[in-house]
């Protein structure tokens, strides 16, 4: 990234559904992507984490009590780590009924679902790497995905939203991943003191911090080092407007519907 974009033209700020629109279908299922497109949202976030033979899938707890019937599928083990099972065992699992009966049956997706999902319904994508030090070689194995899927890879032209940003809060994951899709934009989520972002903006493209710990100065320093801000995860019109008018990029929402009032107000 260039080290000066201080005083760009900015476009409206992108409208993020968090791990699809998950205030309104159960979190990184393909029902949460469907339901992002019909809230408005442009970009879906998920989360990705790996199964036991090695297939990339989007859920975001470490474990799968909360979100699933994992449980009752398979009772008395000590834990339920989602990379302890096999893709095979997971795709038993229901990841819907958890949210609302209406959505039982809804499965734990791949990331290559997703992925055709989203192009499907003409979606962004931003993929967390969610825990990667769990998962060694994920970054490897999901640029070979990606590369499969050429389409991701390309259109990411500077002036419109990125198709594809990859993001994670492990920043040395980040790095490994810029490293092997170096014309993808990268993300480093939680604050970086302002004293490094000109280190990070060598290979970083975005910092993606809680939207209560920023402000326009903040956002104006990510700015000049040539870096975008994504805000995270805000729910609330009256916040909506703060990052708003602090200048971010985009801001990522469980409820992309009242997000996008908010900016069309703009
Ligand atoms: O995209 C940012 C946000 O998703 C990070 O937090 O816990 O929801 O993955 P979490
Ligand atoms: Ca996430």
């Amino acid at each position: 990234p260039a080290d000066t974009q201080g005083e760009r033209e900015r476009s409206a700020v992108v409208d993020v559904a968090h791990r699809g629109a998950s205030a309104y279908a159960p979190e990184n299922t393909i029902a949460a992507i469907d339901e992002a497109k019909a809230r408005g949202a442009g970009t879906v976030e998920v989360d990705v984490q790996r199964s036991k033979d090695g297939k990339l899938v989007l859920f975001h707890d470490l474990t799968m009590e909360r979100t699933t019937d994992v449980e009752k599928v398979y009772p008395g083990r000590d834990d339920y780590r989602v990379g302890d099972f096999t893709l095979r065992q997971l795709r038993k699992l229901d990841a819907g009924s958890w949210f609302d009966a209406s959505y039982k049956g809804e499965r734990i997706p791949t990331l290559e679902e997703g992925l055709r999902r989203l192009k499907h319904e003409g979606l962004n994508l931003l993929l967390e790497q969610k825990a990667p030090e769990r998962y060694p070689g994920i970054e490897k194995e999901t640029a070979d995905l990606l590369k499969k899927h050429p389409w991701w890879l390309a259109g990411n032209p500077s002036s419109e939203p990125n198709r594809l940003a990859i993001q994670s809060f492990d920043h040395a994951s980040v790095k490994r991943s810029h490293d092997r899709l170096p014309d993808v934009p990268h993300g480093l989520l939680g604050k970086v003191a302002k004293g490094e972002l000109g280190k990070v903006a060598k290979w970083a493209d975005q910092v993606n911090p809680d939207h209560k710990k920023i402000d326009a100065a903040y956002v104006k320093a990510v700015h000049k080092k040539g870096m975008e801000v994504y805000v995270y995860t805000v729910n609330e019109p009256a916040d909506m407007r703060t990052a708003i008018g602090a200048g971010v990029d985009g801001i990522i929402s469980d409820v992309p519907d009242v997000l996008l009032k908010v900016i069309e107000e703009q």
